[in-house]
């Protein structure tokens, strides 16, 4: 990774319109958070949503908007990070068809939601090339941007770890530009004498004795200094491990602590369970699901004891209920101390606290689409701008920068 690429996180979500609290606690809550620590980029990945659903495109659009319009309702600040739309950005199928003429088919194949997609879609026909080329299609998402950083589920770590793959035959490949060892001299010169000197004994006590101190130290040397072109990093940082270039650097997914948001029967909450509150549900509508919601099957009565360990509301008051509240609902569930519909009221005040700001912004930029369509525009030009010099420096080691 080279000094910018280290503080750049993309991430992107395939558009599925509304979205609902595990999409917040499970990912958007830590977007939030990522945007004031990263330079950060995040993406409606709507071809992706192609690659499974190429039959059923007239609902894109507004999923897209509908999207959006929740990220930033969540909190996702459009004054810190960049929100754009693929499709907006040919540079992504321009650095997917280049990539993909060095990714080995067996490498595609051999991603595990290739088999699992397609058994779990059975009623699709997947058998098409867009969708054993989408983990590529991520891969050049991810390297368009020289991202260092990927935020995903557990789920995804293939795809990142396809796309670390990916770069490093790219960079084998072509990061020995003519004359790299000339390069490497004059960047060296560049960093003063001292520098230069102590680069070189690093890099010797790295590639002859694997000293990994001796890296690290020697990559901190080059990332740190402050006058030298991004270019000269990356010839650098390649000559320490014996490669060309570094042209595309490598990818680390970021696995945070997924929080598994559980929906209002106790499963995992998912559009397909119909078990969800939505980010744009009203006071009402949350009272009304909350109402209900199952609770212990063997509390039919108000004197019958309950199992919290049984009860889907429990596991709404591990997330939202401090200490005192849970011991309240432990010892009036177990004792049959409370109704099942006192235990709820802190779970529904808790919920709609939570939502409130949420519902207020999204109805600011519903009612405001010229906003929203200005973010998304202003998005996609930073965006554009990091992808023309990364396809710059990938095309010109392609050959293809002739006129
Ligand atoms: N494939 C991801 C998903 O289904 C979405 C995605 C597409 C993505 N491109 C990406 C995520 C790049 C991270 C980085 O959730
Ligand atoms: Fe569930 Fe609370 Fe009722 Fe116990 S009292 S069964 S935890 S809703």
């Amino acid at each position: 990774m080279n000094g910018s690429s280290e503080r750049r996180v993309l991430s992107g979500m395939r558009p599925t319109g509304r979205l609902h609290l595990g999409h917040y606690h499970g990912v958007l809550k830590n977007w939030v958070r990522l945007q004031h620590e990263y330079e950060c980029f995040f993406f409606v990945a709507d071809w992706h949503a192609l690659t499974t659903h190429y039959d059923d495109v007239s609902i894109i659009e507004r999923s897209v908007w509908e999207m959006v319009v929740d990220w930033l309702a969540a909190g996702v600040d459009p004054q810190h990070c960049s929100i754009f739309i693929q499709s907006r950005m040919p540079q992504h199928a321009e650095l997917h068809v280049l990539l993909s003429m060095i990714t080995p088919l067996g490498w595609l194949e051999q991603v595990p939601t290739y088999k699992d997609q397609q058994e779990k879609l059975k009623e699709r026909d997947l058998a098409t090339y867009g969708f054993l080329g989408y983990p590529l299609l991520q891969s050049a998402d991810i390297l368009l941007y020289r991202a260092g950083w990927v935020p995903v589920g557990a789920d995804q770590v293939a795809h990142v770890e396809l796309t670390r793959e990916v770069a490093r035959r790219f960079n084998h490949l072509f990061g020995r530009e003519p004359g790299f060892a000339e390069a490497v001299d004059a960047a060296m010169q560049g960093m003063g004498k001292k520098n230069a000197r102590l680069y070189a004994e690093l890099r010797k006590r790295y590639q002859e004795q694997g000293d990994q101190d001796a890296l690290s130290t020697a990559q901190a040397l080059v990332r740190d200094h402050s006058s030298m072109t991004l270019g000269d990093k990356e010839r650098l940082l390649g000559a320490l491990k014996g490669s060309g270039k570094i042209i595309l650097p490598e990818p680390q997914a970021l696995l945070t602590t997924e929080e598994r948001m559980p929906g209002l029967d106790g499963q995992k909450m998912s559009k397909s369970y119909g078990n969800t509150i939505t980010l744009r549900d009203t006071p009402d509508e949350v009272v009304k699901k909350i109402r209900l919601m199952p609770t212990d099957p063997a509390r039919i009565r108000l004197i019958d004891a309950g199992n919290p360990d049984l009860c889907p509301v429990w596991k709404l008051h591990e997330i939202y209920s401090d200490d005192r509240t849970k011991q309240w609902v432990q010892g009036g569930c177990r004792s049959a101390g409370m109704g099942c519909l006192d235990c709820k009221k802190p779970v529904m005040d808790a919920v709609i606290a939570e939502l409130e700001p949420m519902r207020s912004r999204a109805s600011y930029y519903e009612s405001n689409p010229d906003i929203l369509h200005t973010i998304v525009s202003e998005g996609c030009g930073r965006a554009r701008e990091l992808a023309e010099d990364t396809l710059d420096e990938v095309r010109s080691a392609m050959g293809l920068n002739y006129r």
